[in-house]
């Protein structure tokens, strides 16, 4: 079993401190950052890009960083990130007219491999990839903006990916993506995901240790 990760999407933090943001909420517990890259084009939104990722690791921070890569076409912008310090890269196979090559290139470039599922993407893209992705990323809600609710069907999802993981025997990670809090964690760990992106719980949330520690609770007292 893979041990827990809690990964606060950065997308809702202060942009205007955000050093000090990812300082604060690695010191709380956080285990890593989970870096949302949106180009206004695959998505309806516009965010950040390698220069603020290499800014982060010049800023001293050393925990992983989880690029979630939400712009089309993929491949153009893999080599920077891992130069500008991404230790995981993923992205949605929607977005990438080669998925295969897309996930050989980022392992080439250094960087674990994980591809993104929309909650209306069929688990039938994992078939012939599987065994070489270091991660899977259901997404929860659709892509695009943080603080949306949790669609509910991504519980049968989740149980069916941690099916068809486990039938690989190897380390893959399973994360969720989107509307994760608190309250409903539990569940979601439950159904197999052993890898939390949550954006607006955490930094919505006056205290980010609390948050934080309310989440591993509630996902130890299920795996
Ligand atoms: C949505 C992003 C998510 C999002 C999560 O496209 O991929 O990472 O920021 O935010 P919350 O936790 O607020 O749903
Ligand atoms: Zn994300």
């Amino acid at each position: 079993m893979q041990p827990t990760v809690i990964a606060p999407s950065i997308l809702s933090a202060d942009f205007a401190r955000l050093g000090e943001e990812v300082d604060n909420v690695l010191k709380a517990g956080a285990d890593w950052v989970h870096f949302d890259v949106m180009d206004n084009h695959y998505v309806p939104n516009l965010t950040i890009g390698p220069l603020v990722c290499e800014a982060l690791r010049k800023h001293g921070v050393a925990a992983p960083i989880d690029v979630h890569l939400m712009v089309e076409p993929v491949d153009r912008i893999i080599p920077d990130f891992a130069k500008a310090g991404a230790t995981d890269i993923s992205f949605h196979p929607e977005a990438s007219r080669h998925v295969h090559r897309t996930i050989q290139l980022i392992k080439s470039e250094g960087c674990r491999a994980g591809l993104v599922l929309n909650p209306a993407t069929s688990l039938d893209v994992l078939d012939y990839v599987i065994e070489d992705l270091d991660m899977v990323l259901l997404m929860s809600v659709n892509p695009g903006f943080g603080g949306q609710s949790f669609i509910d069907s991504t519980l049968r999802k989740i149980e069916q990916v941690r099916g068809r993981i486990d039938a690989t025997g190897k380390a893959i990670r399973l994360e969720v993506d989107g509307g994760v809090k608190p309250d409903n964690i539990a569940a979601i760990a439950k159904a197999g995901a052993d890898t939390f992106v949550a954006g607006s719980a955490i930094f919505g949330h006056a205290d980010y240790r609390k948050v934080i520690m309310q989440m591993r609770d509630a996902v130890s007292s299920v795996r």
